[in-house]
Order: C-alpha cells, then sequence, then structure tokens
C-alpha cells in the first residue's frame, strides 16, 4: 500500500468508527477544523492522561496551570507574534486565491516524489522478487536525479524560510515554474508575511479592545511564572505543564489533523539557573524521545531533527519527527528558550519576573527549557503506527487498532452470546461491576465474530464472551485483541486480572 493509500485509509477509519469528524459537516465541513466523536475522545483524554501523569505526577518539581486561552493582548506584543507570527503568503492574480509559499514549492516537491514512486513500480514489475529497493533508489539514474532535485529546492527554501528572504522564495516558484492549481496562470504577487493569530473583541465599558486567541499555550505559563513560583514556595529547577487548544489561521489545510486551525498542545515550560539550561536540554530532549519509546512507537520511525539555524530567542532547538505515511514531520518541539520571554514579559509589563536564588544569594531572570507536543499529532501518529491489516487463516482480512492497553478508549467489550436464557443478566452483573474502574462496552447484537471484529478495530485489548457454561461455572472466555488467543476465566477473577494488565503504573514505570 502506498503511503498515500495508507493515509486515506486512516482517516476514513478514523470517520468510520467514530474517532474524528470534519467539523460541520452537515454544511459542508469547515477546513482545517476537526470534532472528536465517541471513541476519538476516549483515546485523546487518554493520551491527555498519560502526558500530565508523565510530566506532572512522576515529577516532584513540575506542577500543572490552565490559563484562560484570552490574554491581555499586551502578552503577544511582548511575546513578538503580534509582530512576527506570520506565514509567507502568495496570490494568484488571475484565480484571487492565497497560498502558502512554501507549500506550494513542497506540493511541487510531492509530485517528483510521485514520479519516483512511479519508477518504483515499474522496476518492482519488470524484476519482481529480485527487486532491492535501496539499491535502485541509489543507483537509478533518473531516480538519482529526481532525488537531487528534491534536496536541492529543499536547501533553498530553508534557507530562503529561514532567512526571512521572501524574494528569494518567489524566485524558486518562478525558476520552477509552479502554476496556480485553480488558475493554470504563473501570474503569481509579491510573497508577504500573513499574521496567524486570529483576533476577536471584547466589549468593555470604554468601548471594545481587540483580543486574541492564543497561538500557543506557553505564554500563559510564562506571565503565571511568578504565581506559581510563590504559591507553591517552587525552588528552581521547576517546570510548570499546561495543556489546552490553540488556535492558528493556517490557510492551507491539509493532511487531516496534522495542521488545524484548532489544535490541542502539551507544554511545560522548565525554569533553570542561567548556565544549565543546555545541560536540561540535553536531559529533557533524552526524556521526551524516551516518553514516545514508552508508547511503543518503533525507533526506526522517530528521530530528531536538530535545528541549525536558532530562532532569536533561542540557544539550542530540536524537533521529534515521527514517520507519517507523508513523510517524517514535526510532532514535539524542545527548545532551550533563554530568558527571552521572562525577560520580554518584565520589559512590556514592567513587573520584575525574578528569581531570588538563597543558595548564591542572588536574584536572576530565570532561564527556560520547554517541550511542547500537539495532542491532535501525537494522536495521528497513534493511527499511523498502530491500526494494522492482518490476513487470517480464513483468507479475510482483520483491521485491528494494537494501541497500548491502558490508552485504548474502551478496555473490556462485555459480550453475552445471545440475547436470552439469562446471559444478559450475567453480562450486566460483570458490566456493573467492572464500570467503576475501567470503561467497559456493552454489546448483545450481532455474532460474536462481528462484535470481535469491531472491538478490533476501535482496539479494544479484551473482549469477554458469556455464553451457557457461564451459568453453570461462572467463567467466562477471555479473548486478546492482538494474539486472538481465548481462555477460560473465572468471573470472580476478571476484576483482578483486568487490573494487572491495565495500569498506568505499566506505561509511567518505562519513561
Ligand atoms: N510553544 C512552542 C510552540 O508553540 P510550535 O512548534 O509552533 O511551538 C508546538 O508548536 C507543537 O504544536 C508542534 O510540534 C505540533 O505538534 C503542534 N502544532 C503546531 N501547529 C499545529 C497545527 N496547526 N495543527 C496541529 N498541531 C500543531
Amino acid at each position: 500500500m502506498s503511503g498515500e493509500e495508507q493515509f486515506k485509509k486512516i482517516i476514513s477509519h478514523c470517520k468510520e468508527y467514530g474517532f474524528i469528524f470534519p467539523s460541520s459537516e452537515i454544511y459542508e465541513g469547515l477546513a482545517a477544523v476537526y470534532d472528536y466523536g465517541q471513541n476519538g475522545v476516549e483515546l485523546k483524554n487518554n493520551l491527555r492522561q498519560f502526558w500530565w501523569k508523565s510530566m506532572v505526577q512522576m515529577h516532584q518539581n513540575i506542577v500543572g496551570l490552565d490559563s484562560a486561552i484570552f490574554m491581555q493582548p499586551k502578552v503577544w506584543k511582548a511575546s513578538g507574534h503580534v509582530d512576527g507570527f506570520s506565514d509567507p503568503m502568495i496570490d494568484n492574480k488571475d484565480s484571487k486565491k492565497r497560498y502558502r509559499a512554501d507549500v506550494l514549492i513542497e506540493d511541487y516537491q510531492g509530485k517528483i516524489t510521485a514520479k519516483i514512486d512511479k519508477e518504483v513500480g515499474k522496476a518492482k514489475d519488470r524484476f519482481g522478487v529480485t527487486f532491492n529497493l535501496n539499491e535502485f533508489l541509489t543507483t537509478n539514474e533518473r531516480v538519482v536525479n529526481y532525488s537531487n532535485e528534491i534536496l536541492r529546492i529543499d536547501s533553498i527554501m530553508k534557507e530562503a524560510l529561514e532567512s526571512g528572504d521572501l524574494q528569494k522564495l518567489k524566485s524558486l516558484i518562478e525558476e520552477l515554474e509552479i502554476v496556480c492549481p485553480i488558475s493554470g496562470s504563473k501570474n503569481w504577487t509579491e510573497v508577504r508575511q500573513f499574521n496567524l493569530m486570529y483576533s476577536t473583541q471584547m466589549s468593555a465599558t470604554d468601548g471594545e479592545s481587540e483580543l486574541y486567541l492564543r497561538p500557543e499555550t506557553a505564554q500563559g505559563i510564562f506571565v503565571n511564572f511568578l504565581n506559581v513560583q510563590k504559591s507553591g514556595r517552587m525552588k528552581i529547577p521547576f517546570g510548570i505543564a499546561q495543556t489546552g487548544k490553540a488556535f492558528r489561521n493556517e490557510i492551507v489545510a491539509r493532511q487531516f489533523i496534522m495542521r488545524m486551525k484548532e489544535f490541542e498542545q502539551m507544554e511545560m515550560q522548565f525554569f533553570v539557573k542561567p548556565g544549565t539550561e543546555l545541560q536540561w536540554y540535553t536531559y529533557w530532549k533524552q526524556n521526551r524521545m524516551k516518553w514516545h519509546n514508552a508508547l511503543g512507537t518503533h525507533t526506526e520511525n522517530l528521530k530528531y531533527h536538530d535545528h541549525l539555524k536558532l530562532a532569536h530567542y533561542a540557544n539550542a532547538a530540536v524537533d521529534i519527527e515521527y514517520k507519517f505515511p507523508f513523510g517524517f514531520k514535526e510532532v514535539e518541539g524542545i527548545h532551550s528558550r533563554t530568558d527571552f520571554d521572562l525577560g520580554k514579559h518584565q520589559e512590556f509589563s514592567g513587573k520584575k519576573l525574578q528569581y531570588f536564588d538563597t543558595e548564591t544569594n542572588q536574584n536572576y531572570v530565570p532561564y527556560v527549557v520547554e517541550t511542547s507536543i500537539g495532542l491532535d499529532r501525537l494522536f495521528l501518529l497513534q493511527m499511523c503506527e498502530n491500526l494494522v491489516d492482518e490476513p487470517l487463516e480464513n483468507g479475510e482480512i482483520r483491521t485491528v487498532l494494537k494501541i497500548n492497553p491502558v490508552l485504548a478508549p474502551y478496555k473490556i467489550a462485555i459480550l453475552p452470546l445471545v440475547k436470552k436464557d439469562g446471559l444478559p443478566e450475567i453480562a450486566e452483573k460483570i458490566y456493573n461491576d467492572l464500570k467503576f474502574d475501567f470503561n467497559c462496552f456493552y454489546e448483545e447484537k450481532d455474532t460474536i465474530g462481528k462484535r470481535y471484529r469491531r472491538q478490533d478495530a476501535i482496539g479494544t485489548p479484551f473482549c469477554v464472551t458469556i455464553d451457557y457454561e457461564s451459568i453453570e461455572d461462572a467463567s467466562i472466555t477471555l479473548r486478546y485483541r492482538d494474539s486472538m488467543e481465548q481462555k477460560r476465566i473465572k468471573i470472580a477473577e476478571l476484576h483482578s486480572f483486568i487490573s494487572k494488565e491495565i495500569n498506568w503504573k505499566n506505561l509511567l514505570e518505562k519513561v
């Protein structure tokens, strides 16, 4: 299956099984905005909980925060978002459509990648079982030229983006003869920067004032630094963690929940003594990769992307990238942000944001190491990593979401074999006993085989079937999702069995 096909399958699976729906679908949807369905919300809550527990519950020196989405507009002036948080956009004069300049170029690269895929497909057919993909990619002249062209374009684009050279981006679009997908013309405007923040109005007695919807959760942490430090008597080094919605006017709707206008971030700002920040940066860089590995993500699908050119406020930065079906892309960023943010808020607010170090008897503005992960991107990662099609002995294919049991939307499905003869009564009793500790699914309809398939597709790790033997000996059949192995177990032992298998500790002790 090609990457594109795999991605389409994931998107349709998410809709069919109640994970993710396009927003306001009955009104034709809203670009780059999505709703989480009955199974999606459970999985998303569990992912958020895992992050929260591993940050806040597992660290004595990290505490949580839930700051408001609306903030004093001066916050965004101080943080640099009003003046500098923008994307390079270009308009086609004929279609009057606006595009992100870098995305037009990426799409052009995508077309070259499609040519490589086509050559690979043809070669596979020609060479059959003797086909060696690696050898082909590195020796076939046409494919090597295509790959080199992608790299050349990449390096020009990255340099232009990092140095903010908009003319260079325009020249690249012209050199590649990129046309507007709607009008087909090359009649482009200059490339200009457009701010990504959404604004709205707040009524006040002295009129209306303009507010922004926060584009990141981090600033709520910075402005509360002293509140938390003083009220919690926190000693440096310490961290403040927060999860919540962020909003960005992403013009280009693409790649499903990868790039949304309304999304959720999980961020932690770690406040440290100046001079120790690079030590802590290394610590968090390693810790966050370990966290991803604890979730069972294959190591070959994760990699670091160190930033060679740094933002003006950072002295080190790295992305953790995941191999999505459309290539390696950022899931999380770890940034050593120096004292830039606290320093700017101190300057703009006129309030001292300093820490008194009792060991050295000195006041200083702490340095900050940030870890920032998108919850929606993590969700997509989980889907890409764990949704598999498995051939069965009878020739059928089963689709199974092999997600970590602790994260699964439902932990146990309780399934009476038939809807009569007292089996539903036993099943309901089991449900009512387990529901206090585990999210359980109850279903009587359809054949047991069909019910198992539906639970596989939403990742339920255990199915419990109540049959006629259950009446005789108070036992049930327990079926494992991944191996499909089945065993008899006494109803009285079910709770303790599930408790051992599904326990946050199993996951948290790996981090
Ligand atoms: N406070 C730092 C910050 O916001 P960022 O790299 O802009 O850094 C952090 O965002 C993370 O938020 C990204 O790694 C990504 O997972 C997620 N993210 C950013 N923009 C997003 C979008 N439009 N849709 C979904 N997730 C997004």
